[in-house]
């Protein structure tokens, strides 16, 4: 009954974590959870506000299948004012989520069989989406030592003339690192001169800590033309339920998504669209404190580890993860698994959950989220350090 492309689709694994998480609840378990993978703020004030006025302005029919005029002046004005990027509103494409920009980029780019390079560790829908669309997900070993930032050495072994596209994401998830400047323009104008395309997943953009951020597209004038840059408000303005990414790119590929949406979704809700705008031009001071926040939390965790010494992580520069290295546990672990052992441990016994480091392609790390309040942050590390203390020492 199933077409080739579902019967091979694998379940996200993140899901399956929240899954397990609700059914303990249900079953009366308290669960300290750090396993998610969205903000654990409220959508601001101002956007619900926006929201509820959009339904009573009755801004509830059709709009323009590329995504609300107005809204790409907003987008366009950020791009411009935050991260130093020209894009015509032309080159905007609006869309229900960033996961749905991804998808139509990679529908109006990739042919069957051409190679879409994927970094791991990688977000977990990147190599599922290429296959939907009928690419080949390239997985690209990186090291640890260079924080999991992928390398042209990590690369150039698996270039070949099918290879049509790389996915980069910066800030990442699930390590938390950012590239710097000059890593960007060594790795991406290679990668360009070969007339690789570029996906920018720059989603975390806002939430970064100590450093600049650079948007790939600001690099050089062939790199923007050859990149899709992908960007939504889900992780910035705290409005995963709401569904709004979008792209920004060069005109001819703009064009393109806008006619494939316009077949498959049309546009995102107009009641969406309209709080975004009020999202992108009102709400800069909720968002730093957002981001304040998480470095507060990002510090914690950081003394944390160094305070105890025994498991190293990724230090974090931006998103809300940190990505810790569980490689020693291997020697007492002889499971198929590690991580998936070591969450499923954590979660049945300790009643704290993380993300295996599996479901990024990377066996040997789980993913904490601190999304999460300093409280369950504290507790959560205090029972992971005991876990892994006994584990040890038996
Ligand atoms: C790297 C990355 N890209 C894209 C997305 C999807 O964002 P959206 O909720 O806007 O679809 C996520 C969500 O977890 C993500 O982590």
């Amino acid at each position: 009954m199933l077409s080739k492309r579902a019967s091979t689709i694998t379940p996200s694994i993140t899901l399956g974590i929240s899954s397990k998480v609700k059914e303990l609840k249900a079953k009366g378990e308290t669960i300290i959870n750090l396993s998610i993978g969205e903000p654990d703020f409220l959508t601001p004030d101002k956007v619900k506000e926006a929201g509820k006025k959009a339904i009573d302005d009755n801004i509830t029919k059709y709009d323009a299948a590329s995504g609300n005029l107005e809204l790409k002046k907003a987008i366009c004005e950020k791009l411009e004012k935050e991260n130093g990027l020209h894009y015509d509103t032309d080159q905007v494409v609006i869309s229900s989520g960033a996961k749905h920009s991804i998808t139509n980029a990679l529908l109006a780019t990739i042919n069957p069989g051409d190679e879409v390079l994927i970094p791991i560790p990688y977000w977990v829908s990147y190599p599922e989406m290429v296959r939907l669309v009928g690419g080949e997900p390239i997985l690209v070993q990186t090291k640890k030592e260079n924080g999991f930032k992928v390398t042209l050495e990590d690369i150039e072994p698996h270039l070949s003339d099918k290879t049509r596209m790389i996915i980069l994401t910066n800030p990442s998830n699930p390590t938390g690192n950012v590239f710097n400047k000059e890593e960007l323009q060594k790795l991406v104008g290679a990668l360009v001169e070969k007339n690789i395309l570029i996906l920018a997943d720059e989603i975390y953009e806002r939430v970064v800590y100590d450093e600049p951020f650079t948007s790939i597209p600001t690099l050089s004038e062939d790199i923007y033309n050859h990149t899709i840059l992908i960007n939504g408000l889900s992780k910035s303005a705290s409005m995963t339920g709401w569904r709004l990414g979008y792209s920004a790119s060069n005109k001819e590929l703009a064009k393109a998504m806008g006619s494939i949406q316009s077949h498959l979704t049309s546009h995102p809700s107009t009641i969406t669209q309209a709080a975004s705008i009020t999202a992108l031009r009102q709400c800069d001071e909720e968002i730093k404190h957002m981001v304040a926040t998480y470095k507060e939390r990002r510090d914690l965790i950081l003394d944390f580890f160094k305070d105890w010494g025994r498991l190293d992580i990724i230090p974090p520069v931006g998103a809300f993860y940190v990505f810790v290295d569980i490689g020693p546990l291997a020697e007492k672990i002889k499971e198929d698994s590690l991580s998936l052992k070591v969450c499923d441990d954590m979660i049945e016994e300790h009643k704290v959950a993380f993300v295996p480091g599996i479901g990024f392609g990377q066996d040997d790390f789980l993913r904490l989220s601190y999304a999460a309040s300093l409280e369950d942050i504290k507790e959560g590390l205090k029972r992971f350090k005991t876990y892994v203390e006994n584990l040890l020492e038996d």
